[in-house]
């Protein structure tokens, strides 16, 4: 397979729109996708295509609020090319542009019923933070969502801990939205 990442493209937004509810096991998630991924969010935001086909996407931002958080929205990949590494590309992608913005950490959420998504972050090092209750073993944030969305929150340093507390402000044009390269 001839596997490209690139970034997001405002006409994605169509294509993983049509996806995505099969992708999360039948789950409405379409709703829930907002197109400023696809416009604003571009330089965080990946896709994995074959052929121009749609294997894979992430979707991410830098927080406004907290310049040192870089935080994913959601990660999905086509069931049947799941388990080959293609999550674990785009993660690396969005981190190599998050720490190229200054970035020192990395933010995920999931819901606690989706075991494959906590097996994936803790195998990708994230460690879960601590929640209001814990449910076989996971620790779980009520009403993270609003009410009755509660969630699974996962944290990751960008980098090692001496480098990650001497972190500045983001480089200002750090991000390159021309991105395009084999994986
Ligand atoms: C979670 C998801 C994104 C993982 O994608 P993926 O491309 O299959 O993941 P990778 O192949 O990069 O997996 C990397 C590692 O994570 C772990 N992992 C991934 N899926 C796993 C699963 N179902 N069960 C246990 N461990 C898993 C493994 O350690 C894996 O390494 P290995 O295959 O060498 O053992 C994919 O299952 C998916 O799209 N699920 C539906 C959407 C979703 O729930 N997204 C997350 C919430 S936004």
């Amino acid at each position: 397979v001839n596997v490209r990442l690139r970034h997001v493209h405002p006409a994605d937004y169509d294509r993983v729109t049509a996806v995505i509810d099969d992708w999360w096991g039948g789950r409405p998630m379409a709703a829930r996708l907002s197109h400023v991924f696809f416009t604003h969010f571009r330089p965080t935001s990946f896709v994995l295509e074959d052929d121009g086909e749609l294997l894979a996407f992430l979707l991410g931002f830098i927080s406004q609020t907290y310049p040192e958080e870089a935080c994913v929205h959601f990660v999905g990949v086509r069931p049947d090319y799941r388990r080959l590494g293609l999550a674990r590309r785009l993660y690396e992608s969005f981190f190599t542009a998050a720490r190229a913005s200054g970035c020192a950490w990395c933010r995920s959420i999931t819901s606690p019923a989706n075991l494959e998504s906590i097996a994936f972050h803790r195998s990708l090092g994230f460690r879960l933070q601590h929640g209001d209750v814990v449910a076989d073993g996971v620790p779980i944030t009520l009403d993270y969502a609003g009410a009755g969305g509660h969630r699974v929150v996962f944290l990751r340093d960008l980098a090692p801990r001496e480098q990650a507390a001497s972190c500045g402000p983001p480089v200002a044009g750090g991000l390159q939205i021309a991105l395009e390269q084999a994986v």
